[in-house]
């Protein structure tokens, strides 16, 4: 049989191109040779498009994260540039700014880039992004004009799934639980930043959490607990989005996340629980001390567990998604009140991530994951030829 070829897209322009590459090391080292053919394609924080000549290994990702090895973000200390690679690395080259990936080689003579993304022959592909510019249906948008099949939600779940505002008003129409929320504009805030502390102080009780609308890994996002503290947290999220969410904090809040993975017929995974070693799971506790801890099973009751999981494909109903999403709650500690937090639908994907590890739990080996993630996105793909686009 034909291997497939799988184009991995890694990187990106978004605050997590790290821990993409973390999961993109993690992908690489399980799709089977056997079966597949895995096509590198790496997004550099800047965001020109590279072909690498080999994947990322684990053992850089985890440095970058760390901040023992440089990663040349923009912005980042000044560094414009990747160094040059190391023995081992992969060697990067440029293939153009936004080059387009297309699968119809004969339909492109737009130029030496798209013709050399096109003659990777890629039969499907799988976009290892997380955050904006690559979980936020960017790329997903960029797939679909090409005609690819790719794994993973579409343009609409994939936007609404990264922009927090516009998530809790799905879930509140589907009948969703959320914890009470309001939306703050950055352009309202730099107006007057007293009048709008007010306007939240006066909506919500302390404490509360303050976000950028869109973003992962707990950047930006503050817990405020006076309401002096106020104005830092709207300040911090509003460096990272013109669109600020603030919420209630769930009280003793117990982090429960699901995966959940299908197409038009979604099934949930066993839940875990998150045991953050900081206050909140907060980037540090994510990916810089060794202290969170998973339990997999989460220990809950089998009346919550059920509930947790008929809410996990609630949610991903709701947003329409498809392929996977990590489904995230929180759990009142005192009241067992279970209120949905977010759907990431890119989810960390190293071996060690939660979804990997939950889906290995429900009896999907990480490898196996991949075959049925790569098969879904096959079939998505075909179920959307049988669409008639003419009259
Ligand atoms: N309403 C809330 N109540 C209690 N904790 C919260 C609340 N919102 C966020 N948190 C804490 O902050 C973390 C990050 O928030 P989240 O909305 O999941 O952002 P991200 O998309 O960056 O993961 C959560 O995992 C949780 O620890
Ligand atoms: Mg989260």
């Amino acid at each position: 049989m034909k291997k497939l070829r799988v184009g991995v897209i890694y990187g990106g322009r978004s605050s997590e191109h790290e821990i993409s590459l973390a999961s993109a090391a993690s992908v690489f080292l399980n799709l089977d040779r056997a079966k597949y053919e895995p096509v590198p394609i790496r997004i550099e924080p800047d965001g020109r498009w590279t072909l690498a000549d080999r994947p990322p290994t684990a053992i850089v990702a985890a440095e970058v994260i760390q901040g023992t090895r440089e990663s040349g973000r923009p912005g980042r200390a000044g560094r414009e540039t990747y160094l040059a690679p190391r023995p081992g690395e992969e060697n990067l080259v440029t293939v153009d700014r936004g080059a387009a990936v297309s699968s119809r080689p004969e339909a492109d003579d737009h130029g030496s880039a798209n013709a050399r993304v096109a003659a990777l022959g890629l039969d499907v592909v799988f976009p290892v992004l997380h955050g904006p510019y690559g979980e936020d249906g960017t790329v997903q948008g960029l797939l679909e004009l090409a005609d690819l099949p790719y794994v993973g939600a579409g343009v609409l779940a994939s936007a609404v799934g990264m922009d927090k505002a516009v998530m809790k008003l799905v879930f509140t129409a589907a009948g969703l639980p959320i914890a009470d929320s309001l939306t703050v504009l950055r352009r309202e805030w730099r107006a007057d930043p007293a009048a709008t502390a007010a306007r939240v102080l006066a909506r919500l009780p302390l404490p509360v959490f303050v976000k950028p609308a869109n973003l992962g890994s707990s950047v930006g996002i503050s817990k405020v607990k006076t309401p002096g503290a106020l104005d830092a947290a709207l300040a911090l999220a509003a460096s990272y989005d013109r669109k600020i969410v603030v919420e209630a904090a769930v009280p003793l809040a117990r982090e429960i996340e699901c995966g959940v993975i299908g197409n038009d017929e979604p099934e949930a995974s066993v839940p875990g629980e998150i045991i953050p070693s900081r206050e909140f799971y907060d980037y540090e506790a994510k990916y810089l001390d060794d202290g969170s801890r998973t339990i997999i099973p989460a220990p809950i009751t089998p009346a919550q567990t059920a509930e947790v999981q008929r809410l996990a494909v609630g949610a991903f109903r709701a947003l329409d998604a498809s392929g996977f999403a990590r489904v995230d709650f929180l759990l009142d500690g005192a009241s067992g009140a279970l209120y949905l937090n977010e759907v990431n639908t890119l989810p960390g994907f190293t071996t060690i991530s939660m979804f990997p590890k939950l889906w290995e739990a429900s009896g999907l080996p990480y490898p196996a994951l991949l075959d049925r993630l790569i098969a879904l996105a096959l079939e998505r793909h075909a179920d959307k030829q049988q669409t008639r686009t003419t009259t």
